[in-house]
């Protein structure tokens, strides 16, 4: 069993893949081809918002989303301490400073509570000028933006939506990475919307941004290529990876993202039916809140109640399980206040749950062509090993 089969993705949409695919290798048009447009359009759209622009992968997308709105030295910038290192990385290579906030325990997202003390606490200390919010879409799930924004409107602060994982997740009918002043997402291939590489894009409504990202992505260039007017990036998605988006695209309208979410319902309810109700050990599915979707990047539980005591750590559930063939993941290991990368940097408040959580999660294998054969084996292998 593969952790996110995207070879088996692969052999379903193989003929379109492989047409498009071929089609640009014969085009010529490898860098910024007409592919690349045709997509910003049809994602913009999707999301809901004016202007999307594609870029060379998710960092990217959050590095032109800082430059653009001039965060750099001196600057706050609020992060959860529990996501992947990107979010927080973009924020201290841009000289800004990350400030490290916890998340909610039941959703892994931005913990808005935790949010409004650490604001609290660099507006008290008056060292550091705040700037902006990154909220993540962790695991799929739209954070509580309702709230988020509500905040930020308070103090004064950008909205950026770090969507890397969320794309095509929803509160209500509104898309992910609709919901900040400027969106990001990854088209990494084990993304819900992934690519044969490297991708990302950024969603903005404010038109001065977009052309500032058009320019940013290409050296800063003004009125042509070697028009330069600013320090920008090398940052653009190949014209071959917009041709697979195109099609892989298609696929996640028309099913996938409608799959993963079965995956994810059959995983909740068996877990709860023949793990939680009669074991000791308890597997606690992912919570999404009402009106939430979850475009199902990952799908974690935790494991509250394993301990070594219990006679199995969650190391040696991992090693059980993939000696049945089940490869599980640790997302993530450590929270952003404990990488060694940012020793050294002030803590605003604690970050119990993070820390908690880095010990407890465990994600298993999650993609839109799993089988009801494979969810099974799932469910019943991790039920032999919590017994
Ligand atoms: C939450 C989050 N942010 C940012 C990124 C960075 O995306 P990329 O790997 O495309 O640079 C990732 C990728 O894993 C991510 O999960």
């Amino acid at each position: 069993m593969e952790f996110r089969d995207l070879k088996r993705q692969y052999q379903v949409l193989k003929a379109d893949l492989d047409k498009a695919m071929l089609d640009i290798a014969a085009s010529g048009g490898y860098i910024m081809g007409g592919a690349v447009t045709e997509l910003e359009e049809q994602l913009a759209e999707y999301v809901g918002v004016k202007h999307c622009m594609t870029c060379a992968n998710g960092t990217d997308a959050l590095t032109l989303a800082l430059k653009t709105l001039g965060i750099g030295k001196g600057d706050a910038v609020y992060v959860p301490d529990f996501t992947f290192f990107a979010s927080a990385e973009v924020v201290a290579a841009e000289g800004a400073t990350p400030v490290f906030v916890d998340v909610d325990p039941q959703t892994f997202n931005i913990d808005t509570t935790s949010l409004r003390e650490a604001i609290h606490n660099v507006e008290k200390e008056g060292r550091l000028k705040q700037k902006a919010i990154i909220a993540v879409d962790l695991f799929g799930l739209p954070a509580d933006f309702a709230s988020i924004k509500s905040i930020a409107a308070h103090h004064g602060l950008y909205v950026i939506e770090d969507g890397a994982q969320g794309f095509g997740g929803c509160i209500g009918n509104k898309r992910a990475c609709s919901f900040g002043d400027i969106g990001t997402t990854s088209f990494f291939p084990a993304k819900p919307l992934g690519c044969y590489g490297d991708g990302g894009a950024v969603f903005t409504n404010n038109d001065e941004w977009a052309d500032l990202i058009r320019s940013l992505r290409v050296h800063g260039k003004g009125s042509c290529k070697y028009d330069n007017i600013r320090i920008g990036l090398n940052s653009r998605l190949d014209t071959i990876q917009a041709a697979i988006l195109k099609v892989k695209f298609e696929a996640f309208k028309k099913n996938e993202l409608a799959l993963v979410n079965i995956v994810a319902e059959h995983y909740t309810k068996q877990i709860n039916d023949n793990i939680n109700k009669d074991y000791a050990i308890k597997a606690e599915t992912p919570h999404i809140p009402e009106g939430f979707l979850s475009s199902w990047a990952q799908y974690t539980i935790r494991l509250n109640t394993l301990t070594s005591s219990n006679g199995i750590s969650r190391e040696e559930l991992q090693s059980r399980l993939k000696a049945s063939g089940i490869p599980t993941m640790v997302y993530y290991p450590t929270p952003m206040s404990r990488q060694t990368a940012f020793k050294g940097l002030h803590p605003y408040v604690n970050t119990t749950n993070a820390a908690h959580l880095s010990q407890c999660v465990l994600s298993l294998p999650m993609h839109p062509y799993m089988t009801d054969t494979e969810i099974q084996t799932v469910i019943e292998t991790l039920a032999e090993h919590l017994k």
